[in-house]
């Protein structure tokens, strides 16, 4: 049975066995508990999957994350402290130091001011591109050194709306992924993976909240994109990460976790914009 989006709007991601909490537990704590250090040690080596610190990873959060994933109808997700930290972290996880990012000029004045001015500060450029330009004046936008396409489905506050297929058909023709912040529709009213998106994120500050409770964000993969397939662009997700032990984040975690595993590990580990477990009860 195909499950109705109401349905997984109140069900998805927290589906308790028999006996357990019927709503996702706050786990208002930071830190678990091992019998031994050599189980903490597998968990910190990421050679098995559990929580030892609640900055990078809670189950509050993950079950909130799973939920917007099922919606949305991706692979894998993660919550950031804000939307802004969600489309920081989308592009940084892919892009950095001398790469180039196409993105739309219809976004909001935040991720304008953070792709225009504060990313510059790093070395990253970016070129925006009319969202109803032409697709010479799109193919033109693109370098080689390019990582990702960037857009809003529903742009803040111009309402301008994304021809998504057309931008995600223009970003793998360029072998780089579509980044789309689907904060003003919600995955109820659409969801962009299906229309060709690689990677989703939202500012859950806005209707994914929907009562002014909490600021937050999140990250939702597909798990579509072939990293593999491009590897001399994405290094950081297809060769060694010296700061973590050497791992591969395409070989250890497959084209469906490489993406969020590598934000999670390399970058919340470094750049610490967890969201809170309280906020992300409340969303
Ligand atoms: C479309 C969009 N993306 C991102 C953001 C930034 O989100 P936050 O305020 O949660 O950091 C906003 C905020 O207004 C937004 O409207």
């Amino acid at each position: 049975m195909v499950e109705r989006i109401g349905t997984t709007c109140v069900q998805g991601g927290w589906r308790p066995g028999d006996g357990e909490p019927r709503q996702v537990p706050i786990y208002q704590n930071t830190t678990w508990k091992y019998d031994t250090s050599e189980h903490m040690g597998r968990l910190f080596d990421l050679e098995e999957s559990g929580y030892f610190y609640t900055r990078l990873a809670n189950p509050t959060n993950d079950a909130v994350a799973a939920k917007i994933a099922e919606l949305e109808g991706g692979a894998a997700a993660m919550l950031t402290s804000s939307g802004q930290a969600a489309n920081f972290f989308a592009v940084f996880n892919i892009a950095g130091a001398g790469d180039h990012v196409v993105a739309s000029s219809a976004i909001y004045g935040g991720t304008y001011n953070l792709l225009a001015h504060t990313m510059k500060r790093m070395g990253l450029e970016c070129t925006f591109v009319d969202p109803h330009c032409t697709d010479e004046e799109l193919k033109a936008a693109f370098r080689p050194n390019t990582k990702c396409v960037f857009g809003e489905t529903i742009a803040n506050p111009a309402l301008a709306v994304l021809d998504i297929e057309r931008f995600a058909a223009a970003a793998h023709g360029h072998g780089v992924p579509l980044i789309v912040d689907n904060t003003f529709p919600t995955p109820v009213l659409c969801r962009p993976i299906e229309w060709g998106a690689d990677i989703v994120t939202h500012s859950t500050t806005k209707y994914m909240d929907g009562h002014g409770a909490s600021v937050g964000g999140v990250i939702v993969d597909s798990g579509r994109f072939n990293w593999n397939a491009h590897a001399d662009k994405f290094p950081g997700l297809t060769t060694p990460d010296e700061s973590y032990h050497g791992v591969v984040y395409t070989e250890r975690f497959g084209l469906e976790g490489a993406y969020i595993t590598k934000a999670t590990a390399q970058l919340m580990r470094d750049l610490g914009s967890i969201q809170s477990p309280q906020n992300a009860f409340l969303i």
